[in-house]
Formats: structure tokens, sequence, C-alpha cells
């Protein structure tokens, strides 16, 4: 596992490896996702299933006003089918599997997904991937400066005492994240980043398909450093 973090530090193997695995993604997938149909579900929902409108929460074009819920706009398509995917039971019926909240309770978004299949996901995703951040939330706590610099140097080099690896090596310098599997942490609440970052460090929140890379940057970090981190990165551009 160590040698996952390693790898990127000096390789960026990583990066490579998942954008291989994503080609193979796509080949699984049968038909061509919709946006339109996407955009219809993204909307209105299907009550019939349990699919409530995404838009209430989430906000419209996935322009989220309430820091609980994520902005979803623009982000990687295999990122978001992934995530629906890790909010839903597994074939094995092991829930402790599933992605859960920072206290390890389950999520608003279980029963929403419970009933999805797989082509609603990907038409969600198609159409949340085209969605532009024109409303995206910023820093709070930019009055403290040792906090703004605390943020700012563990995004830019990681804290190389405990091995936890430049967040700009993964997400971007200016946090627009990366295709296919690095979601964009620029723009989106700072206390949805900070509540992300203690579910991967206390295990609530696996992998989604990917290896434990964020597991094991934030189970490194204490909670003064989440918080200084998860605001800088909410306000960088
Ligand atoms: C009742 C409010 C609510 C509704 C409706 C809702 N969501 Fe969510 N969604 C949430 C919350 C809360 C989270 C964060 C869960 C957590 O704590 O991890 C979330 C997280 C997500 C994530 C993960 C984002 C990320 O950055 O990892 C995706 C993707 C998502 N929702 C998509 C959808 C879609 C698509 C719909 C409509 C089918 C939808 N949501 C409807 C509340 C909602
Ligand atoms: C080795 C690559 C790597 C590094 C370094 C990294 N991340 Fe991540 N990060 C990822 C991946 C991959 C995901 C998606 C995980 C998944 O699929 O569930 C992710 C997801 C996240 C999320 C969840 C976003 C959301 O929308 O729910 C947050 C928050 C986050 N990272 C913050 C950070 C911070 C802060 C740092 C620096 C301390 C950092 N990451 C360093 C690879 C990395």
């Amino acid at each position: 596992m160590k040698q996952v973090l390693s790898k990127i530090l000096v390789t960026g193997g990583v990066v490579m490896g998942l954008a291989m695995s994503s080609s193979n993604f796509a080949m699984a997938q049968s038909a061509k996702p919709d946006v339109k149909v996407g955009e219809a579900l993204y909307m209105n929902g299907d009550m019939s299933r349990g699919i409530l409108a995404c838009v209430a929460c989430h906000g419209a074009e996935g322009n989220s006003m309430v820091p609980m819920y994520p902005n979803l706009a623009g982000m990687p398509y295999e990122y978001i089918v992934n995530q629906l995917k890790s909010f839903q039971a597994p074939a094995n019926g092991n829930k402790s599997e599933m992605r859960k909240d920072a206290a390890g309770n389950p999520t608003l978004m279980d029963p929403i997904v419970a009933q999805m299949k797989a082509e609603d996901m990907q038409n969600l995703a198609l159409y949340i991937s085209k969605q532009k951040l024109t409303q995206p939330a910023t820093a709070k706590l930019g009055a403290d400066l040792d906090v703004v610099n605390r943020g700012r140097e563990i995004w830019r080099a990681g804290i190389p005492d405990r091995n936890v690896p430049a967040c700009a090596s993964c997400h971007g310098a200016t946090g627009q994240g990366m295709p296919s599997a690095f979601p964009r942490l620029s723009g989106q609440h700072p206390e949805y980043i900070e509540s992300q970052l203690i579910a991967f460090a206390d295990g609530h929140r696996p992998h989604g398909g990917n290896e434990n890379m964020m597991g094991e940057v934030a189970n490194r970090m204490n909670r003064a450093d989440i918080k200084a981190v998860a605001d800088y990165a909410a306000g960088i551009r």
C-alpha cells in the first residue's frame, strides 16, 4: 500500500494505471449514455423507483447552495459513476464496502440509488460531467493566516515527515481534478471536503474501485491539518 504513494511521488505511475483501467471501464458499457435522459432524471427523479430529483439537493446544473450537499457540476464522468455505485449495496451483500458519511452512518444517497441501474448512473454522470460550476464555494478561514499558510503548504508539498503527498500531485495544481478518477476540489464546499477527509481517515469511505489512495493520505493527517487543507482546497483557483 505504501508503494502506491511512493509511485505517484516518483513517477506518476498511478495516474497511468487509472487511465488504463478507465478504458476497460468504457468497453464494459452497454448502450451509449444519453445526456437528455440524464438531465430528465436529474431534474425530476423517478418516484416509482424512489429516485428523488437530484436538483433538490445538488442544485441547478450541479451547483449546490447547501454546504452539506456537494457541488457536482463538471466532475469527471467515471468518478460520478463510481460514487453512485459506492452508495449501493454490493452484489455480495457486504454493506461494509458501501460509502458512509463522516460518522460512519448511511448517507442520504443510499435510498436514492437503491433501485438505479447502471444505465441510470451513466446517463446522470454524463449530464453532470457536462455542466459548469458557475457558483463555486470559497474558503471560509481566509482571515486566519496561519491556517491559510498551513493549508497551502500541505496542498503544494504534502507533509513529508508523515509521508503525506502533495494534494496537487493528484487533484491538479489549481484543484480542477483530472480525468477520469480525480475529483475537482476547487470550489467545493469546505465543510464537505473536511467531512470526506474524515470519512476517508476513519475508514468510512472505501475507494471507488481504485486503490485506497485517499485512505492512506487522510489517515496520516491530524484534524487541524484536515481543516486547514480542506479550506485551502475549496478556495484555490
Ligand atoms: C436529499 C438530498 C439529496 C438528493 C435528493 C440527492 N443527493 Fe446526492 N448527495 C447528498 C449528500 C448528503 C451527499 C454526501 C454524502 C456523504 O456524506 O458522503 C451526496 C453525494 C452525492 C455524490 C458524491 C459526490 C462526490 O463528490 O463524491 C453524487 C455523485 C451524488 N450525490 C449524486 C446524486 C444524484 C445523481 C442524485 C439524483 C439521482 C442525487 N445525488 C440526489 C444528498 C442528496
Ligand atoms: C495519490 C493520489 C491522491 C493524492 C495525493 C490525494 N488525493 Fe484526494 N483523491 C484521490 C482519488 C483517486 C480520489 C477519489 C476516491 C474515490 O474514488 O472514492 C480522491 C478523492 C478526494 C476527495 C473526495 C472528493 C469528493 O468530491 O467527495 C477529497 C476531499 C480529497 N481527495 C482531498 C485530498 C486532499 C486534501 C489531498 C492532500 C492532502 C489529497 N486529496 C491527495 C487521489 C489523491
